[in-house]
């Protein structure tokens, strides 16, 4: 198992993933203009085979947490655990003190998972989430990385 920054020609597989594991999925363009705007990212790879991959944002001492998304295959298994560590990491780095996030509120799997991270509930934002209902974002954050 390797991490790497995600290059362009990973967008495929990745897109395929985001595709299968998420309900409201980000479209090829988003990631591809993730890349072109300079964002940071990561992708874990077993061999050829993708198992997930995170995309994340640091503007001075803020880091923003876009996207972490493990392969269906390969969820359960310390593989989200590892790739968020690397972004904890490489955000504190790359000079941020604190990682901000919006989920779902409906998604209690992503926010037990934060939660053991040491992220804390700090607000919900009202109809954030596209669709019909909308829904509601709860935004969390972690600080002293
Ligand atoms: C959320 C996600 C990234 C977690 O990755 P993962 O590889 O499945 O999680 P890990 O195996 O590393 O688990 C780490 C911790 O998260 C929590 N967790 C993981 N799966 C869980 C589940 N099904 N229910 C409750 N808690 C869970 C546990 O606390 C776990 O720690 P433990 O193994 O010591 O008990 C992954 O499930 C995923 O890609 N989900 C779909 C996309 C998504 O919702 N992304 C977040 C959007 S904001």
């Amino acid at each position: 198992m390797e991490l790497h920054p995600v290059s362009y020609s990973d967008l495929d597989q990745i897109t395929r993933i985001e595709k299968e594991t998420n309900e409201y999925p980000w479209n090829p363009n988003n990631f591809e203009s993730s890349l072109d705007a300079g964002n940071s990212s990561i992708v874990l790879k077993d061999r050829t085979n993708i198992v997930g991959y995170a995309f994340f944002s640091v503007i001075g001492t803020d880091s923003h947490l876009l996207n972490i998304t493990i392969s269906k295959d390969y969820q359960g298994r310390g593989f989200g655990k590892k790739i968020l560590k690397k972004v904890l990491l490489q955000s504190k780095v790359l000079g941020a003190t604190i990682v901000f996030l919006e989920v779902r509120v409906s998604n209690f799997r992503a926010i037990s998972f934060y939660e053991k991270f040491g992220f804390k509930r700090d607000a919900i934002r009202y109809n954030y989430y596209a669709g019909s209902p909308k829904e509601d974002a709860l935004l969390m954050s972690k600080q002293g990385l």
